[in-house]
């Protein structure tokens, strides 16, 4: 298994099904505390530096909630035109600097590869909060924890993935940990916005059986999960080409309940129309749940990496 003190989390690609499920262990031990019942100062004494050089509610609020809750403190910076980095400074000088200052660095950042380039440079563990249209492991590892937490199990689950798979990095990542489970995936989207290569390249490798396909209705026929995806607005060079498919896909109660009413559906959210509100009801509208649990998850990486949750 990896040792998680001190280790960068950049990547699922190099997660294992133990570390997933040390992770998700861990993660649940922190629910209480997540969920407010109760009160922790594990990592107390602890400073976190959040760079968050793109747009973000929940993963940026929730690291934060993560790090407060259990008694440690945050340094903020929003909006790479604040930063240094609008002078020019290279990513890896940002890391050596920022070491001398924080225990762990939480990054988001418009380019892919971005997180990975301040690692080089801090001594600290830096964790991914999304970089560009690369990937997103902490959503993921949230994403993982949920279909847990609604299902009761990984294995032998059949989970489409919807929407805009070519630039959504949450089912980057989170193809990768599925990897490692004995599940079926249904790969929904687009032509044009269909999965990278090398995302299915990986699950050939890892002999994961998928298909890809534009309906959406065979994944509502076969699927138990359903994890949607909005259409990244922002990775779009031509603003014609976003408006065609912006709501090419759009989940509707109806919808739902004609094929299966009892279907997990997920979002890492936030969502622009693809979730009709009318779905909000149904037992299986797990995505407010699921931005619960990244409190918790958060916790258990950021204890983990600052070799505390033992
Ligand atoms: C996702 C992201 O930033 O990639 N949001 C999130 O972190 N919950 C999904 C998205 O923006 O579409």
């Amino acid at each position: 298994m990896k040792n998680f003190k001190g280790a960068d989390v950049l990547s699922t690609n190099d997660f294992t099904r133990e570390d997933i499920e040390h992770v998700i262990e861990v993660a649940e031990k922190f629910l209480p505390v997540a969920f407010k019942e109760k009160t922790s100062n594990l990592l107390e004494n602890k400073l976190m530096a959040a760079l968050f050089y793109e747009p973000s509610t929940r993963t940026r609020l929730s690291f934060e909630a993560a790090m407060n809750r259990l008694g440690g403190r945050v340094l903020t910076v929003v909006g790479a035109e604040y930063s240094s980095l609008a002078k020019g400074e290279t990513l890896w000088d940002t890391g050596k600097v920022i070491e001398k200052y924080v225990d762990v660095v939480v990054m988001r950042h418009p380019q892919p590869g971005a997180p990975h380039e301040i690692a080089e440079g801090a001594d600290v563990p830096v964790i991914n909060a999304g970089d560009g249209s690369g990937e997103h492991p902490t959503q993921a590892l949230l994403d993982v924890l949920t279909i847990k937490k609604e299902r009761g199990k990984i294995d032998g689950l059949t989970v489409a993935l919807v929407g805009d798979l070519k630039f959504g990095r949450t089912v980057h990542s989170l193809s990768y940990l599925l990897s490692n489970y004995d599940v079926k995936l249904i790969l929904v989207s687009p032509e044009k916005l269909k999965m990278p290569q090398e995302i299915t390249g990986f699950l050939k490798k890892q002999k994961i059986a998928y298909e890809e396909t534009e309906k959406l209705e065979h994944a509502l026929q076969h699927a138990q999960v359903l994890y949607d995806t909005r259409v990244q607005k922002e990775r779009f060079a031509d603003p014609a080409e976003y408006e065609k498919y912006k709501h090419y896909y759009v989940l509707t109660r109806n919808l739902i309940e004609k094929y299966n009413g009892k279907m997990t559906i997920l979002h890492p959210l936030p969502r622009v129309g693809e979730i009709a509100k009318d779905v909000d009801d149904l037992p299986g509208a797990a995505y407010f749940r699921q931005a619960q649990n990244g409190v918790a998850m958060r916790m258990a990486l950021l204890a983990l990496v600052l070799g505390k949750a033992a």
